[in-house]
């Protein structure tokens, strides 16, 4: 079997997506989790990660105000320090610059909660709900410096029901991200790029 892929989870909240990919990392699997950070001291995934074991990092990202350079260097020593081969951004709430981006092109996903390219960017259940659509759903892509732009390798699709609150939308889209990030990953590792659409 080829060399173990490392991979970094960066997180800012629960860190579902987190654990869903850590749960699906053993046996065969051509990777495992070298760390998980956060930009959030108090996101609740770090504890969760400490749990299973896998080292963590929290770099909070409000000391350096609006100077996101500054924390992406903070972030960035200690992400280099776990010499991943792959980034999964999961619930990553910070946009990150150009040039952390294009030093991890290639090798950094993302979970993005609508079917791209529809509504990039926040709220996106509630935008879904207001555009009177029928589905909705998740994509992972891969991170480029377009925000929520990137191939996309993987789409999950979930039916709107009238009545749906966001709330209760995402959470049935949520369901799908875990189903769908740890496939995406699997395939990614050893290079197909095969869109998966479940
Ligand atoms: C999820 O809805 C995901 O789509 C978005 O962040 C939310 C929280 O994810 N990217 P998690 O539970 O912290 O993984």
């Amino acid at each position: 079997m080829s060399e173990t892929q490392r991979v970094a989870i960066l997180i800012s909240g629960g860190g579902s997506n987190m654990l869903a990919l850590v749960r699906d990392m053993t046996g065969d699997h051509p990777c495992r989790p070298v760390l998980v950070a956060s930009n959030d001291p108090a996101a609740g995934g770090l504890a969760r990660a400490a749990g299973l074991g896998i080292p963590t990092a929290a770099v909070d990202h409000k000391p350096f105000g609006r100077d996101r350079e500054a924390f992406e260097a903070a972030l960035s020593e200690r992400l280099e320090a776990a010499r991943p081969d792959i980034i999964c951004l999961a619930g990553f709430m910070r946009i990150l610059t150009p040039a952390f981006i294009a030093r991890w092109e290639g090798r950094m996903l993302n979970i993005h909660p609508s079917l791209l390219p529809k509504y990039r960017g926040l709220h996106t259940h509630a935008r879904a709900i207001e555009a009177g659509d029928a589905e909705h759903g998740v994509s992972v892509h891969e991170v480029t410096a377009e925000l929520d732009g990137g191939p996309v390798l993987g789409q999950a699709r979930v039916p709107v029901h009238p009545g749906d609150t966001p709330e209760v939308l995402a959470a049935r889209v949520l369901e799908q991200e875990h189903r769908l990030y740890p496939m995406v990953l699997r395939r990614f590792a050893i290079g197909d790029r095969t869109p998966i659409r479940l």
